[in-house]
């Protein structure tokens, strides 16, 4: 039998070239992914450590004044609930992590651009940090925001207010693709901009794309690490494209669900390997294609899981995407079986920390 050198072949951590990103994303064989899986592994015990990262994640609203053409919170889907969280409920689910020993929530809404809602998310901010300073958190839990694109002010607003780091999803690298993915108001090259607002505002910032869109070719990928790179981005949240039916991408033709699960875990290790000092998330979306689909992007190189806070009433009408886990994660039960498959992974929780990436502390 010929011998495949990709089960062999090893990675340069923190210079890999196009040629290795497009040969990890080709990894086929049990033989072949583990190879790659094995050393993207090794990277992030080597520069991050075996501590998994929780944010706990805090859907705040799912008003949305976009039209984007996968997302099921899309401002023409008729068929939600409307609402918003009151800042008690907010406050309410910091104290709780807090409490729990989680260092840092995740404040997620869709995009909204009414300028009395940043000024309320900045007072909600800087009542969960008052309300969560404890002697295991000196200066209160950690804050990301992910309210999609805002004027340079508002991410001012949003920083000097006491959140320190922001995600924003490229979506993908690719402004064609990204162009058939978005109505014409929305621009790649503004996503592009708002990512260097974030950084000047003084964000660690995050990003990220879906993985298995319809029309994303293996290079679209490999060019989203090489974004990734050349923005010097701190931490990366991705995951596989979910097709949602009452959405006008909901019928198009897109890879099967093994062939995104699988591309999906290899973009995880080769953007570990790519950058090995980053915070990278297992996503929920990874969850929706495999019942251990998360545990698995931990074993692929991501270190930050966001167990869902949002309160079971609404949990429901925060469907980016159908299938989306509504366990309760807040549960005890969920959580002592969760931390026990983590330590069978040779991982633990790290408890009362922000968790931020090593590259961002330098
Ligand atoms: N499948 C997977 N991810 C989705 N998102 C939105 N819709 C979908 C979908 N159908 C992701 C986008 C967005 C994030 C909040 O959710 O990447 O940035």
């Amino acid at each position: 039998m010929k011998s495949n050198p990709l089960q062999k072949r090893r990675f340069q951590p923190g210079s890999l070239t196009r040629a290795d990103l497009q040969a990890i994303l080709a990894a086929r064989t049990p033989a072949e992914i583990e190879n790659v899986r094995r050393q993207a592994h090794a990277v992030l015990l080597e520069h991050c450590g075996p501590e998994v990262y929780y944010r706990g994640l805090i859907e705040l609203s799912n008003d949305c004044s976009r039209d984007c053409l996968y997302c099921g919170i899309r401002r023409s889907n008729r068929e939600l609930k409307r609402y918003r969280l009151s800042e008690a409920e907010l406050v309410e689910a910091g104290r709780w992590c807090a409490d729990q020993g989680y260092g840092s929530v995740v404040l997620q809404a869709g995009e909204q651009h009414r300028p009395s809602f940043i000024r309320e998310i900045a007072a909600s901010v800087r009542r969960i940090k008052l309300a969560t300073i404890r002697p295991t958190l000196p200066e209160g839990l950690g804050i990301t925001l992910c309210l999609g694109e805002q004027t340079r002010a508002a991410y001012k607003l949003l920083r000097a207010a006491g959140a320190h780091r922001y995600l924003l999803r490229i979506e993908t690298s690719n402004p064609d693709l990204f162009a058939r993915l978005h109505p014409r108001e929305q621009r790649w090259t503004t996503r592009l901009q708002c990512l260097r607002w974030l950084r000047a505002a003084g964000f660690q910032v995050g990003s990220g794309v879906m993985i298995g869109l319809p029309g994303q070719s293996i290079a679209d990928l490999a060019g989203d690490i090489e974004f990734f790179m050349a923005e010097d981005i701190d931490m990366i949240g991705m995951g596989p494209y979910i097709p949602h039916a009452g959405t006008p991408l909901g019928q198009a033709a897109t890879l099967s669900a093994p062939e995104r699960l699988r591309l999906s875990l290899l973009m995880i290790a080769a953007t570990r390997l790519a950058l090995p000092d980053i915070n990278i998330a297992a996503t929920t979306a990874l969850q929706v294609l495999d019942a251990e689909g998360r545990e698995k992007g931990l074993h692929f190189g991501a270190n930050v899981l966001m167990p869902l806070l949002t309160p079971g009433a609404h949990r429901g009408d925060y469907l980016l995407y159908p299938g989306k886990p509504l366990q309760d994660e807040t549960a005890l039960a969920w959580r002592a079986a969760f931390e026990a498959r983590l330590l069978a992974l040779g991982r633990r929780i790290g408890r009362d920390q922000w968790g931020d990436a090593p590259r961002a502390r330098k």
